[in-house]
């Protein structure tokens, strides 16, 4: 590796305040409707009409339109030229700002960073290193949470399942579905609606996670195929034995991976599915330079506080072995999402193969 040069280097550290900026004024415009205005304006706006239509200063909003211009969010519209002139947004970006069931959403990403759990309290930690669990997170973060999923389930019900060789046939004709730290329920309402036949258990440890949970199946019109069980992963016990266990981006939580993937065998038919959809945490430096590994390292602060990292992915093929299931394989579903996925084998095969007894894993990080 070649030593970059000071001017190289200033560059590179000018970029991230650039990037903060265009965090900042993303996040405001994804707030305070300046993004979602434009995004259903029907023509370029000016300023002065975005303030006007949702009654903030003149001057400000300008100010922000210049920055949205400069991050790219927005392109200049209309007949008049200059930095003034009228603003709409640029190419995608409503889509991939805005629209919540679109497989490429990352307005979510967003806003919850800029929440205190990730950095604030992290840095109001840094002494003592306190942490923290999901009960002591606020109800913003757990529906900015809930935000940041959204896409993960979309896909995986998008092209995810479709690449599991059986699955989707075994969802449409109708099975038991357990989506294991359910949170707020976002994967169980969009799991219901795309099969209709499924009954669903969401498990999750956090109370009022699963309250909400309640809510969102119940308003949705699903509530009376979904259960609700409270507790954690490593000791839960499904109604009955299901065709699928999806877990999404929340293996890494867990206190004992190992106990949650021997629960989860115990609690599968006889070939079915643990499919653990997560964040691939990168494992050399080159990928932790990527900008997905950028962005990876800021999920960790706070999971930090929770007392977890997020995993290499491959970590999940050794889990997945120890337990006694069958050949692991995986799919990247975007730069920050990959699955990996196994199915049990009948008992016989399984007691012969299994080597649970396996030390649990290093957490392998650059
Ligand atoms: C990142 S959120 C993901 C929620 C949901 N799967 C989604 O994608 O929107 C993680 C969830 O896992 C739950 N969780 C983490 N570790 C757990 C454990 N060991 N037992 C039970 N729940 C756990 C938390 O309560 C929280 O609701």
């Amino acid at each position: 590796m070649t030593t970059p040069t000071l001017g190289e280097q200033a560059s590179a550290l000018l970029t991230h305040v650039a990037g903060f900026v265009a965090h900042r004024t993303i996040a405001m415009g994804l707030r305070n409707g300046l993004i979602g205005t434009l995004s259903v304006a029907g023509r370029p706006l000016s300023a002065d009409e975005l303030a006007d239509r949702l009654h903030l200063d003149p001057f400000y909003v300008a100010v922000w339109c210049r920055a949205a211009l400069a991050a790219g969010v927005c392109d200049r519209g209309g007949a008049d030229a200059g930095l003034g002139g009228r603003y709409e947004l640029a190419a995608h970006v409503g889509t991939l700002l805005l629209d919540a069931g679109h497989p490429g959403y990352a307005g979510g990403v967003f806003t919850v960073l800029e929440l205190p759990e990730v950095f604030d309290r992290f840095e109001g930690s840094l002494t003592d290193g306190a942490r923290m669990w999901w009960d002591d997170c606020s109800p913003a973060w757990i529906e900015g949470v809930a935000g940041t999923g959204a896409p993960f389930y979309t896909r995986l019900l998008a092209s995810g399942f479709a690449q599991i060789t059986g699955l989707a046939e075994r969802l449409d004709a109708g099975c038991v579905v357990a989506d294991i730290a359910c949170g707020s329920g976002a994967g169980l309402v969009r799991l219901a609606a795309a099969y209709p036949r499924c009954t669903l258990v969401g498990v999750d440890g956090d109370r009022h996670s699963l309250e909400l949970a309640a809510r969102r199946c119940d308003d949705a019109g699903v509530g009376d195929r979904c259960t609700l069980v409270h507790g954690p992963l490593e000791e839960f016990t499904l109604p009955e034995p299901a065709t699928l266990v999806i877990n999404n981006i929340s293996m890494h939580e867990c206190r004992d991976i190992d106990r949650v993937a021997e629960n989860v065998r115990r609690s599968l038919e006889p070939g079915g599915w643990f499919v653990i959809s997560d964040f691939p945490f990168p494992d050399s430096v080159e990928q932790l330079r990527s900008v997905p590994g950028r962005v990876m390292a800021g999920i960790q602060f706070f999971e930090a506080q929770i007392d977890d990292q997020l995993l290499p992915r491959q970590c999940y093929d050794d889990l997945l072995r120890r337990h006694g299931f069958g050949d692991p394989a995986s799919m990247q579903l975007s730069p920050v999402h990959a699955v990996t996925y196994a199915r049990t084998v009948p008992a016989s095969v399984t007691s012969a193969s299994a080597t649970a007894q396996a030390p649990a894993m290093a957490h392998s990080q650059p």
